[in-house]
């Protein structure tokens, strides 16, 4: 390996929220023996550039590899932007090793298509060409979502409460990946589950794929209403709180056929497995290799490795 054997390994974790999430801290312990984690919570877009000065610039350019940079934290716009200006920032040779996954966004959602394309894959047939549909896609789960199944060939449509951010969403995906994504206003919510707009998306998408990224506790889809559909093949479920957002999917579900409807059911806490593996995974990657910028589509890739 590649250093001087004498440097520690320092992942530098940074966050917007007022405390560093114990889960990302017990992931990095985790992930790497003697792993020295430095947190800086409260991080502001201004303090970015000054962090980073002082992360590149204590050690060799060759012991960088022993230094990477987390940004964790709930507010996942920020958390991308605070990625951005810290890889601006960084210049050759001093370069380290990056990744932000605010929220869990990146490792959720690459969790749930790793799934998605198991279940798919154990019926003998492949995912590209599929119909997908999220719904309460706009979130930053369902929207990564949205995006590593357009990546796979699988054709998109995304659920909101309000038509106008469906719409939005939509256009942020297809901007970069040029696919076309169908725009659904489905408003079910905690209190109310919105059948009509629920049945009328579901015929008119025909969709083999069904992904819930709601908030804990809504039930989007019922089994009454999933049931009449002979396309749909696999239903997927990224909330772990009962009751859960697809009635029938259980959070430990695992590709399992759900009562002999010879649909198969992901639950939440399946998806957070891999999404657990793939966190430790991702951490122990940042110190393979010095200066990498570790995006969704990496972080997807790495899943196979
Ligand atoms: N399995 C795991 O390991 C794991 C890890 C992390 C997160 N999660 C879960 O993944 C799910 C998605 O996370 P996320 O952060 O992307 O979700 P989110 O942003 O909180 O919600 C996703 C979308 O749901 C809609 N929504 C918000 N509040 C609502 C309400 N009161 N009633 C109905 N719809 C509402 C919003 O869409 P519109 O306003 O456009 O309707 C929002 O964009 C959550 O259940 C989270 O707990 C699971």
């Amino acid at each position: 390996m590649e250093g001087d054997e004498r440097t520690k390994k320092i992942l530098i974790y940074l966050s917007v929220e007022k405390y560093a999430s114990p889960f990302d801290l017990f992931q990095a312990y985790d992930a790497v023996d003697d792993l020295i984690v430095i947190p800086y919570t409260g991080v502001e877009m201004d303090d970015v550039p000054e962090l980073i000065n002082d992360t590149i610039f204590p050690r060799r350019p060759k012991d960088l590899i022993n230094t990477a940079i987390f940004i964790g934290g709930h507010d996942v716009v920020k958390g991308d932007e605070i990625m951005d200006s810290a890889v601006k920032q960084m210049f050759d040779p001093f370069k380290v090793s990056i990744v932000a996954d605010p929220d869990g966004s990146n490792t959720t959602a690459t969790g749930c298509v790793v799934k998605i394309k198991e279940a798919i894959e154990a019926k003998g047939e492949k995912l590209k060409g599929k119909r997908a549909i999220i719904f309460a896609g706009t979130g930053p789960v369902g929207l990564r979502v949205a995006t590593l199944l357009v990546r796979e060939g699988v054709k998109v449509a995304i659920t909101s409460r309000k038509i106008e951010r469906a719409i939005a969403a939509v256009a942020n995906v297809e901007k970069i990946y040029h696919a076309e994504i169908t725009p659904y206003e489905v408003k079910t919510d905690k209190y109310k589950i919105d059948y009509e707009s629920t049945i009328n998306a579901l015929r008119e998408f025909n969709p083999n794929i069904i992904v819930t990224a709601g908030p804990p506790e809504i039930t989007y889809v019922k089994k009454e209403t999933w049931n009449h559909f002979n396309d749909l093949e696999v239903m997927a479920d990224a909330n772990a709180y009962p009751p859960y957002g697809i009635e029938g999917v259980d959070a430990n579900d695992d590709c399992k056929e759900i009562e002999n409807t010879g649909k198969l059911g992901i639950g939440a806490l399946r998806i957070g497995s891999v999404k657990n593996d793939l966190q430790k995974k991702i951490i122990r990657k940042l110190f393979e290799k010095k200066g990498m910028v570790i995006r969704l589509e990496d972080i997807y890739a790495t899943a196979f490795e």
